[in-house]
Protein backbone atom coordinates (compact mmCIF):
# COMPACT_ATOMS: atom_id res chain seq x y z
CA UNK A 1 0.00 0.00 0.00
CA UNK A 2 1.10 3.23 -1.17
CA UNK A 3 -0.59 6.37 0.20
CA UNK A 4 0.13 9.77 -1.71
CA UNK A 5 -1.28 12.88 -1.07
CA UNK A 6 -1.45 15.86 -3.56
CA UNK A 7 -2.14 19.75 -3.45
CA UNK A 8 -1.96 22.15 -5.58
CA UNK A 9 -1.67 26.01 -7.05
CA UNK A 10 -1.11 27.11 -3.39
CA UNK A 11 -0.01 30.97 -4.86
CA UNK A 12 2.07 31.83 -1.74
CA UNK A 13 3.49 35.38 -2.20
CA UNK A 14 5.76 37.29 0.27
CA UNK A 15 4.62 38.29 4.18
CA UNK A 16 2.04 40.33 4.18
CA UNK A 17 1.30 40.15 0.12
CA UNK A 18 -2.40 38.98 -0.93
CA UNK A 19 -2.92 37.50 -4.20
CA UNK A 20 -4.86 40.31 -6.72
CA UNK A 21 -4.41 42.39 -3.53
CA UNK A 22 -7.10 40.25 -1.70
CA UNK A 23 -6.46 36.37 -1.17
CA UNK A 24 -4.61 35.34 1.37
CA UNK A 25 -3.09 31.64 0.88
CA UNK A 26 -0.56 30.97 3.50
CA UNK A 27 -3.10 30.50 6.32
CA UNK A 28 -5.06 28.29 3.91
CA UNK A 29 -2.25 26.37 3.24
CA UNK A 30 -1.30 26.42 7.14
CA UNK A 31 -4.58 24.98 7.86
CA UNK A 32 -4.39 22.31 5.58
CA UNK A 33 -0.98 21.22 6.62
CA UNK A 34 -2.67 20.61 10.25
CA UNK A 35 -5.37 18.73 8.33
CA UNK A 36 -3.05 16.43 6.58
CA UNK A 37 -1.41 15.92 10.52
CA UNK A 38 -4.84 14.62 11.35
CA UNK A 39 -5.48 12.68 8.06
CA UNK A 40 -2.41 10.67 8.97
CA UNK A 41 -3.77 9.38 12.27
CA UNK A 42 -7.10 9.04 10.43
CA UNK A 43 -5.67 6.68 7.18
CA UNK A 44 -2.26 5.84 8.16
CA UNK A 45 1.09 6.89 7.14
CA UNK A 46 1.62 9.31 4.33
CA UNK A 47 4.20 8.48 1.73
CA UNK A 48 4.43 11.97 0.30
CA UNK A 49 2.90 14.78 -0.55
CA UNK A 50 3.07 15.95 -4.50
CA UNK A 51 2.69 19.45 -5.80
CA UNK A 52 0.93 19.81 -8.87
CA UNK A 53 1.88 23.48 -9.59
CA UNK A 54 1.74 26.98 -8.48
CA UNK A 55 3.47 26.86 -5.65
CA UNK A 56 4.59 30.45 -6.01
CA UNK A 57 2.35 32.91 -7.14
CA UNK A 58 4.62 35.55 -7.72
CA UNK A 59 8.14 33.56 -8.56
CA UNK A 60 9.93 35.10 -5.60
CA UNK A 61 12.41 33.42 -3.40
CA UNK A 62 10.78 34.00 -0.24
CA UNK A 63 7.46 32.22 -1.27
CA UNK A 64 9.09 29.33 -2.01
CA UNK A 65 10.77 29.26 1.21
CA UNK A 66 7.53 30.10 2.85
CA UNK A 67 6.14 26.93 1.14
CA UNK A 68 9.04 24.47 2.70
CA UNK A 69 8.37 26.56 6.35
CA UNK A 70 4.77 25.72 6.24
CA UNK A 71 5.47 21.90 5.07
CA UNK A 72 7.98 21.73 7.66
CA UNK A 73 6.12 20.57 10.44
CA UNK A 74 4.76 17.36 8.64
CA UNK A 75 7.97 16.33 8.09
CA UNK A 76 7.29 14.14 4.65
CA UNK A 77 8.72 14.27 1.83
CA UNK A 78 7.67 16.31 -1.10
CA UNK A 79 7.97 16.66 -4.87
CA UNK A 80 6.80 19.36 -7.28
CA UNK A 81 6.08 19.80 -10.62
CA UNK A 82 6.42 23.76 -11.90
CA UNK A 83 2.80 25.79 -12.87
CA UNK A 84 2.82 29.03 -14.83
CA UNK A 85 2.82 31.39 -11.96
CA UNK A 86 6.41 29.63 -10.95
CA UNK A 87 9.97 31.02 -12.34
CA UNK A 88 11.64 27.93 -13.36
CA UNK A 89 15.33 28.71 -11.88
CA UNK A 90 14.09 30.34 -8.33
CA UNK A 91 12.04 26.97 -8.46
CA UNK A 92 14.84 24.96 -9.13
CA UNK A 93 16.95 26.63 -6.62
CA UNK A 94 14.30 26.66 -3.52
CA UNK A 95 13.69 22.71 -3.85
CA UNK A 96 17.53 21.56 -5.60
CA UNK A 97 18.50 20.46 -2.25
CA UNK A 98 15.92 18.02 -2.54
CA UNK A 99 17.67 16.11 -5.00
CA UNK A 100 15.14 14.72 -7.92
CA UNK A 101 15.47 18.07 -9.83
CA UNK A 102 17.79 18.17 -13.07
CA UNK A 103 20.41 20.94 -12.78
CA UNK A 104 19.52 22.21 -16.41
CA UNK A 105 16.75 22.13 -19.10
CA UNK A 106 13.07 21.71 -18.36
CA UNK A 107 12.29 20.27 -14.91
CA UNK A 108 10.97 16.56 -15.74
CA UNK A 109 11.39 13.86 -12.96
CA UNK A 110 11.31 10.27 -12.25
CA UNK A 111 10.66 9.19 -8.29
CA UNK A 112 9.84 5.70 -6.91
CA UNK A 113 7.66 5.79 -3.74
CA UNK A 114 6.87 3.03 -2.20
CA UNK A 115 5.20 0.33 -5.18
CA UNK A 116 4.23 3.60 -7.09
CA UNK A 117 6.59 5.33 -9.50
CA UNK A 118 5.75 8.97 -10.00
CA UNK A 119 6.50 11.00 -13.14
CA UNK A 120 6.32 14.94 -12.95
CA UNK A 121 6.67 16.92 -16.45
CA UNK A 122 7.24 20.40 -16.74
CA UNK A 123 4.81 21.93 -18.63
CA UNK A 124 6.00 25.99 -18.28
CA UNK A 125 6.36 28.20 -20.83
CA UNK A 126 7.73 30.83 -18.91
CA UNK A 127 6.36 34.36 -19.40
CA UNK A 128 2.71 32.72 -20.52
CA UNK A 129 -0.10 31.62 -18.72
CA UNK A 130 -0.90 28.32 -21.59
CA UNK A 131 1.43 25.16 -21.36
CA UNK A 132 3.09 22.76 -23.20
CA UNK A 133 4.99 19.58 -23.47
CA UNK A 134 7.48 20.10 -25.63
CA UNK A 135 9.36 17.43 -27.76
CA UNK A 136 12.02 17.03 -24.91
CA UNK A 137 9.54 16.57 -22.48
CA UNK A 138 7.33 14.09 -24.09
CA UNK A 139 11.01 12.22 -25.33
CA UNK A 140 11.86 11.98 -21.57
CA UNK A 141 8.17 10.66 -20.51
CA UNK A 142 8.52 8.10 -23.57
CA UNK A 143 11.63 7.13 -22.57
CA UNK A 144 10.93 6.42 -18.83
CA UNK A 145 7.76 4.61 -19.49
CA UNK A 146 9.33 2.52 -22.17
CA UNK A 147 11.64 1.87 -19.23
CA UNK A 148 8.60 0.86 -16.74
CA UNK A 149 6.98 -1.23 -18.58
CA UNK A 150 3.96 -2.40 -16.40
CA UNK A 151 4.34 -0.58 -12.87
CA UNK A 152 1.64 1.92 -11.30
CA UNK A 153 2.57 5.27 -12.20
CA UNK A 154 1.45 8.67 -11.14
CA UNK A 155 1.99 11.16 -14.20
CA UNK A 156 1.80 14.77 -12.88
CA UNK A 157 2.00 17.94 -14.50
CA UNK A 158 0.62 21.86 -14.08
CA UNK A 159 -1.44 22.24 -17.36
CA UNK A 160 -4.39 19.40 -17.76
CA UNK A 161 -4.78 17.88 -20.58
CA UNK A 162 -8.48 18.24 -21.66
CA UNK A 163 -10.93 21.13 -21.87
CA UNK A 164 -12.58 21.87 -18.51
CA UNK A 165 -15.48 23.80 -19.97
CA UNK A 166 -14.58 27.66 -18.11
CA UNK A 167 -14.09 29.28 -21.26
CA UNK A 168 -11.13 31.93 -19.99
CA UNK A 169 -9.34 28.36 -18.28
CA UNK A 170 -9.38 26.43 -21.62
CA UNK A 171 -8.06 28.88 -23.14
CA UNK A 172 -4.66 28.84 -21.35
CA UNK A 173 -4.66 25.57 -21.07
CA UNK A 174 -2.40 22.65 -22.52
CA UNK A 175 -1.47 24.25 -26.22
CA UNK A 176 1.08 21.53 -27.55
CA UNK A 177 1.73 18.00 -27.25
CA UNK A 178 -1.31 15.93 -26.86
CA UNK A 179 -1.40 14.03 -29.85
CA UNK A 180 1.84 12.95 -29.19
CA UNK A 181 0.82 12.61 -25.26
CA UNK A 182 -2.10 10.21 -26.49
CA UNK A 183 0.11 7.97 -28.10
CA UNK A 184 2.61 7.73 -25.36
CA UNK A 185 -0.32 6.93 -23.09
CA UNK A 186 -2.20 4.61 -25.23
CA UNK A 187 1.15 1.96 -25.39
CA UNK A 188 1.67 2.10 -21.57
CA UNK A 189 -0.06 -1.13 -20.45
CA UNK A 190 0.30 -0.56 -16.71
CA UNK A 191 -2.16 1.29 -13.88
CA UNK A 192 -1.12 4.74 -14.78
CA UNK A 193 -3.21 8.25 -13.72
CA UNK A 194 -2.62 11.59 -15.23
CA UNK A 195 -3.00 14.25 -12.27
CA UNK A 196 -2.80 18.04 -12.69
CA UNK A 197 -4.00 21.34 -11.50
CA UNK A 198 -4.24 24.40 -12.70
CA UNK A 199 -8.13 25.14 -13.09
CA UNK A 200 -8.67 24.73 -8.98
CA UNK A 201 -11.09 22.36 -9.37
CA UNK A 202 -11.57 18.88 -8.65
CA UNK A 203 -13.12 17.09 -12.32
CA UNK A 204 -12.03 13.24 -13.70
CA UNK A 205 -12.13 12.33 -17.05
CA UNK A 206 -10.34 9.67 -18.99
CA UNK A 207 -7.22 10.06 -21.69
CA UNK A 208 -6.27 7.03 -23.98
CA UNK A 209 -7.79 4.71 -21.57
CA UNK A 210 -6.03 6.05 -18.67
CA UNK A 211 -7.75 8.40 -15.58
CA UNK A 212 -7.16 11.66 -15.71
CA UNK A 213 -7.77 13.58 -12.01
CA UNK A 214 -7.50 17.65 -11.64
CA UNK A 215 -6.26 18.57 -8.34
CA UNK A 216 -8.93 21.62 -6.08
CA UNK A 217 -6.67 24.62 -5.18
CA UNK A 218 -5.99 24.94 -1.62
CA UNK A 219 -7.04 28.48 -1.68
CA UNK A 220 -9.06 29.40 -4.34
CA UNK A 221 -11.65 27.95 -6.96
CA UNK A 222 -13.01 29.10 -9.97
CA UNK A 223 -16.66 29.29 -10.61
CA UNK A 224 -18.37 26.43 -12.73
CA UNK A 225 -20.08 28.33 -15.77
CA UNK A 226 -19.10 27.12 -19.29
CA UNK A 227 -21.18 30.45 -20.79
CA UNK A 228 -18.94 32.70 -22.76
CA UNK A 229 -20.02 35.69 -21.08
CA UNK A 230 -19.57 34.20 -17.46
CA UNK A 231 -17.47 36.07 -14.75
CA UNK A 232 -13.52 36.16 -15.11
CA UNK A 233 -11.80 35.53 -11.50
CA UNK A 234 -11.68 33.63 -8.73
CA UNK A 235 -13.91 32.27 -6.09
CA UNK A 236 -12.37 32.40 -1.97
CA UNK A 237 -12.93 29.20 -1.90
CA UNK A 238 -10.40 26.83 -0.15
CA UNK A 239 -10.37 23.02 -1.79
CA UNK A 240 -8.65 20.61 0.10
CA UNK A 241 -6.34 17.88 -1.57
CA UNK A 242 -6.19 14.96 -3.57
CA UNK A 243 -5.36 11.69 -1.53
CA UNK A 244 -4.24 9.00 -4.24
CA UNK A 245 -3.82 5.16 -2.34
CA UNK A 246 -2.34 2.53 -4.38
CA UNK A 247 -3.13 -0.75 -3.53
CA UNK A 248 -3.55 -3.46 -6.04
CA UNK A 249 -5.03 -0.39 -8.15
CA UNK A 250 -5.65 3.12 -7.62
CA UNK A 251 -8.62 5.10 -5.34
CA UNK A 252 -8.42 8.89 -5.24
CA UNK A 253 -10.11 10.71 -2.60
CA UNK A 254 -10.78 14.14 -2.43
CA UNK A 255 -10.80 15.13 0.93
CA UNK A 256 -12.00 18.80 1.90
CA UNK A 257 -10.01 21.59 3.60
CA UNK A 258 -12.33 21.45 6.66
CA UNK A 259 -13.33 18.50 8.38
CA UNK A 260 -16.73 19.37 9.26
CA UNK A 261 -18.51 19.19 12.83
CA UNK A 262 -19.41 15.87 14.11
CA UNK A 263 -19.69 12.64 13.55
CA UNK A 264 -23.12 12.59 14.80
CA UNK A 265 -24.66 9.43 16.07
CA UNK A 266 -27.45 8.08 13.39
FE1 LIG B 1 -1.84 27.63 -13.21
Amino acid sequence: MTKIIQISDTHLVGEGNFVSKTLETAAPLEDLTRRIAEIELEVGAIDAIIVSGDISDDGSAESYARFKSILSPLKLTFFAVPGNHDVRSIFRAAFSSAGYLPGSGKLNWHQVVGEIHIVGLDTLIEGQDGGELDSETLQFLESTLEKLKNVPVILMFHHPPFKSGIKFMDSICLHKGQTRLYEILKSYPGELIVVCGHIHRNIVTQLAGHTVISAPSTCSSFLYNIHSDAPVGFLKQEGGLILHDWSQGFKSIRIEAERGAGPFAF
